[in-house]
Formats: C-alpha cells, structure tokens, sequence
C-alpha cells in the first residue's frame, strides 16, 4: 500500500482539530496506520523550535528559517519514514502556512520561500526539476478573517500569530489562495463558513473524490 499526506491549513481560528481526528478514525476504519502530526512540530527538536517561533520575536526571515528546519527534520525523522511504510500522514499544516504566514502575512520573499521548499522538501533530481515531497491532498479550510476572530476571542490566551490584527490575518488569507491558484489539483478549499457537520461533509467528500478513501 502506497503512504498517503494529507496536510490541513488554513487561518488561526479556521476550525481544523476536529475534521483532523475524525478523517483519522476514517482511515483506520480501513485498517490503515495513521501518523497525526503538526507543524511547526512533530519531532522533539521541531517541537522546541516551535515553542520559539509561536512565542519570541524575530524578523519574518528568522521565523521562515526556524519552520523550515523544523520541517526538514520532520521530514527526515516522521514523514518520509512513514510515508515508505505505507502510512497514512495527517499533518496539521505544512509548507502553504509558511507562504501564508511568513509570506504573504509577514511580507517575506515569496521566491526565497520556493528555493527554501524546493532544498528542504528535494526527494530526488527529476531532470532539471527536482521532485519534492507534497502532500496528496491539501484541505484549506476557507474562512473570513473577521469570522474567524470572532471564534478565537476569548478562547485562550492567544500566541504570537493569534493576536496579530484582522488586516494579518486577511494577507495570510490571500496567500492561501495564491498558493491554491498555483497548484489546485492539490488543494480542497472548504468553505469553513457552516455547522460542524456541514464542513465534515466536505472534508469527508474531497478526501473520497480524491481516491484517498473509497466512495
Ligand atoms: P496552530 O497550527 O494554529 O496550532 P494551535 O491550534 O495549537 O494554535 O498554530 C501554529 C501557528 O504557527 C499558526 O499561527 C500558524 C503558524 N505557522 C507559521 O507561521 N508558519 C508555518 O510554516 C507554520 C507551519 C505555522
């Protein structure tokens, strides 16, 4: 059986956790082993970079830095290897939130980002294309930035990218859709907008039209 990625993103607030534990239980209805991870994560060292990035100032460049290599030793240690065992990976975001947030949240260089992507996530030399490790699928769960304020206000004390302003989050908004635009075979954009039962459903439905699960 060939591994399966599935990454989730979408905007603090958007709503993924729960869609994230049931798609799993719908895959290990069918007998496969599923991996859940997140990112910036999944390792011991990935985890402590994450604590720096969610929580110490830095400029956008140290911040695209640290997730990249939390995201290469993630790769090396968790993805790949279960990936090569057949398994089925679920990752609660992966390198669109980087062009979301450092890129298009944060004003970092768009272009830098596709040279660090193309180095960290390198599988092997295609030709003069590098084949890179991508997700199968990506599910965006598309939400207004002003919707999604609403959800997270007073939920918890917000991190260092929660309490950024509305205009933030509608950049990185805009930079799901750029990335979307550029890649959509990839990408299920869900409109995150609807009851709980409701998104489910459109999780559940591009994963099967995908071939990911059967219909
Ligand atoms: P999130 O995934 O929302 O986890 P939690 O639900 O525990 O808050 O938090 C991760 C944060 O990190 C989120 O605000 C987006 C940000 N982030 C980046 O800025 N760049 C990245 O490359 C990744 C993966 C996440």
């Amino acid at each position: 059986m060939s591994g399966i990625f599935i990454s989730f993103e979408g905007i603090d607030g958007a709503g993924k956790s729960t869609h994230i534990e049931r798609l799993a239980n719908a895959f290990r209805a069918q007998g496969r082993e599923v991996v859940l991870s997140r990112e910036p994560g999944g390792t011991p060292l990935a985890e402590r970079l994450r604590q720096m990035v969610l929580n110490d100032a830095m400029d956008a460049m140290t911040e695209a830095l640290l997730v990249f290599a939390a995201r290469r030793d993630h790769l090396q240690q968790v993805i790949r290897p279960a990936l090569d065992r057949g398994d089925v990976v679920l990752c609660d975001r992966f390198t669109d939130a980087t062009f979301a947030y450092q890129g298009s949240g944060r004003g970092f260089d768009w272009q830098i980002l596709s040279v660090l992507e193309s180095w960290v996530q390198a599988k092997a030399e295609g030709g003069t294309t590098p084949i890179l490790v991508q997700p199968d699928l990506t599910i965006w769960f598309d939400l207004p930035a002003s919707i999604a304020a609403q959800r997270l206000a007073g939920a918890r004390v917000p991190d260092k990218f929660e309490s950024q302003p509305l205009a933030f989050f509608e950049q990185v908004a805009a930079g799901y859709a750029k990335r979307q635009a550029a890649d959509s075979a990839r990408f299920a954009r869900i409109n995150a907008d609807q009851t709980l039962e409701a998104v489910w459903r459109d999780v559940d439905r591009s994963v099967r039209a995908q071939g990911l699960l059967p219909c």
